[in-house]
Formats: structure tokens, C-alpha cells, sequence
């Protein structure tokens, strides 16, 4: 008896402890990174959109999704707060649109149109 019962505390303490030291640990959950929007920070956002839009926006001969580049920001803008607010039709963009702030959005779409 006296041996099950250490036995179950040992046990305990082995489910326990390592809870304990997490918590202490562990920082407590971020908010969300301030938005980079330097010429890196949308650079970097921009290319998340390159599987599909072409590397720097510009989509590759042929390609069934329109490329990005030289779009003027404002249409880029526009078409981003369409798709998050469900009033253009989207098989996806209406998911990544709400993925990035509208400074995000404004940032990226000036780099879109930067590029020719
Ligand atoms: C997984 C593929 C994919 C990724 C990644 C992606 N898009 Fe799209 N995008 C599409 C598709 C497909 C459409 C056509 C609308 C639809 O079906 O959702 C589209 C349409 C658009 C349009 C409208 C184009 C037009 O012809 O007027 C804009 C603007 C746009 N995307 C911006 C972006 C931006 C900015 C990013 C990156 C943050 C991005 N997309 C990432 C697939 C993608």
C-alpha cells in the first residue's frame, strides 16, 4: 500500500512539474507583431502571394492567375477589402485577404505597383 501510494505521487509529481515549469516559462501569449511595412517588410508579405501571383507579381506566361505586378495600388487595395468583406466572389483570396491589416494590405500593394 505504502509503496502504491508513493508510487502515485511520484507520479503526480512527474504529470505536475513539468506543467509547473511551463507555466513559469512560458511568456505569457503575443499580440499580434506590429505590421513591417518598410520596403523589406512588404517585400517579404509580397512574396507569400508569389506561389500563385508570380515571383515579384508578375505571373509566368499562360498562368491562370493574374499577375500583381504594376497594378495600381489602389485597385490592389480595393480588390483585397472586396475580397475580405465577401463581396467579390473568391475560391481563396476572400481567406487571405483577412489575413493582413490594411497597412499590410496598402504596403503590398505599393510594392506590386512599383514593380514593372
Ligand atoms: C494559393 C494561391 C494564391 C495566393 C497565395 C494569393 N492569391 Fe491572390 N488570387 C488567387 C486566385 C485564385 C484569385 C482569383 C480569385 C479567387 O478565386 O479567389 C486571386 C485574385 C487576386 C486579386 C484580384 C486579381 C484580379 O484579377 O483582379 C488580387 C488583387 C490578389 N489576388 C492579391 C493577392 C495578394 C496581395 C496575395 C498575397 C498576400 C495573394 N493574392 C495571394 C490565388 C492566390
Amino acid at each position: 500500500m505504502r509503496y502504491r501510494l508513493a508510487g502515485l505521487l511520484s507520479g503526480l509529481a512527474f504529470v505536475a512539474l513539468p506543467g509547473a515549469f511551463a507555466q513559469q516559462a512560458a511568456p505569457p501569449p503575443p499580440a499580434f507583431a506590429p505590421a513591417n511595412t518598410t520596403q523589406e517588410g512588404a517585400r517579404a508579405m509580397a512574396s507569400t502571394c508569389a506561389a500563385c501571383h508570380g515571383t515579384h507579381g508578375k505571373a509566368a506566361p499562360g498562368a491562370a492567375v493574374a499577375g500583381l505586378a504594376g497594378r495600381p495600388a489602389g485597385e490592389t487595395i480595393q480588390a483585397m477589402k472586396d475580397f475580405r468583406e465577401g463581396k467579390r466572389p473568391a475560391t481563396l483570396m476572400h481567406q487571405i485577404a483577412k489575413g493582413f491589416s490594411e497597412p499590410e494590405v496598402a504596403a503590398m500593394a505599393e510594392y506590386f505597383a512599383r514593380q514593372q
